[in-house]
């Protein structure tokens, strides 16, 4: 039987003799793009080796595992594959092409929402594929990454579904995080977050650079995918809850159980790193935090007026205001910083029941009857 424990017997030609530390420790070689081992430095990987970041033991082997939490992860998200053409978008159809069918506030809704998520889920594939990737060092979280890049696909599939089924311009659509101030401010926001990771010169390996890796993935699992996209998964859900655009919310229904999933993970990842890199989470990092999840609430707000206008479905702007100082506070309470909006409440406790789908719910007018079957949930 295999054991990792041990170091392989050296195979190949050596070309250089291997490095000793003053310990008389084997000083690993940091690992090329691919992770490839040089083989002067060939050894057998062990668990101990292992760091999230700026680790040296070879990310090529998945086993022994040491990051079960990111491994479980990767098999949940598996179980819950799905697919956009899977769900039913006839209903969707009729409703928005009758003239009685929507209101003119609400079919702003679904524009502006679709405006924001058409694209996001692209910047949120880049995101991962080329920049995250890249400078995590334990294979079972890029095992993770891989199948949540392949979910970013899927979703921005789905929103092209919708978008194609309803007969929307495309343009428009497409277009919004250019055109529309809300849209174009959440995503301008982001993007110097998004350009560190995939900047081909950026390298971890000193406190400045792992600060600066650990600011990016927290703004991209706490405020892109953990604030930014809840405006929008309320909005879509709340029309399903009154039986109109029971397709899409389905969709989203699907989306919002990965992206937490997603959020999740990311927590994970960041506070893995926070405890293998005490030295990171500075005071004065801790409030630049802060200040970030501040503006995070401050663009989604903005966002939610501009897509409600008059308030709509039952919903306005403020009960937004409360719900994402909720969820901001939420994301402090997960990565360890001071709440930000001390005694703020949750005004959609039903969004709740929503992320959680591993137990039976009624939702539009259907029914949970079963949880990770053959892939998929079943309705009926
Ligand atoms: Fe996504
Ligand atoms: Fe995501």
């Amino acid at each position: 039987m295999l054991s990792f424990e041990d170091d392989a017997p050296m195979i190949g030609l050596r070309t250089s003799a291997p490095a000793f530390t003053a310990a008389g420790a084997v000083e690993r070689a940091p690992l090329s793009t691919s992770g490839f081992v040089p083989v002067e430095t060939l050894q057998r990987v062990r668990v101990e080796d292992k760091r999230v970041i700026n680790g040296k033991a070879d990310v090529n082997q998945l086993v022994p595992f040491k990051y079960k939490w990111a491994w479980e992860k990767y098999l949940a998200g598996c179980a819950n594959h799905w697919m956009p053409q899977e769900v039913n978008m006839q209903r969707d159809i009729e409703l928005w092409k009758n003239p009685n069918g929507l209101t003119a506030d609400e079919q702003l809704l679904v524009k502006r929402n679709l405006g924001f998520f058409v694209t996001a889920d692209s910047l949120a594939a880049n995101n991962i594929v080329l920049g995250t990737y890249r400078h995590i060092t334990a294979p079972e979280c890029r095992q993770y990454l891989l199948r949540q890049a392949f979910e970013e696909a899927i979703h921005t599939h789905a929103y092209q579904y919708i978008v194609e089924s309803l007969g929307l311009d495309e343009g428009e659509i497409f277009n919004a995080y250019h055109e529309v101030a809300s849209i174009r401010d959440k995503d301008q926001f982001l993007m110097p977050f998004i350009d560190t990771l995939t900047d081909p010169a950026f390298r971890t390996g000193t406190p400045e650079a792992d600060q600066e890796l650990l600011r990016s993935l927290i703004v991209f699992a706490c405020i892109m995918e953990g604030l930014f996209f809840y405006v929008g998964f309320v909005q879509i859900l709340a029309l399903g809850r009154q039986t109109k655009m029971t397709g899409a919310a389905e969709q989203y229904q699907y989306i919002l159980r990965d992206e937490s999933m997603h959020c999740n993970f990311g927590i994970d990842l960041i506070n893995t790193i926070k405890l293998e890199n005490p030295h990171l989470w500075t005071p004065a990092f801790r409030a630049e935090i802060r200040e970030l999840l501040k503006k995070g609430v401050e663009l989604e707000y903005r966002y939610a007026e501009d897509t409600m206008p008059r308030g709509v479905l039952g919903l306005n702007a403020p009960m937004f205001k409360e719900y994402l100082r909720f969820i901001a506070n939420r994301r402090c309470q997960q990565i360890g910083v001071e709440a930000l909006y001390p005694g703020a409440e949750n005004p959609f406790p039903w969004m709740s029941e929503m992320i959680d789908l591993k137990k039976e719910r009624n939702f539009f007018e259907t029914r949970v009857i079963e949880y990770q079957s053959g892939g998929a949930l079943n309705w009926d």
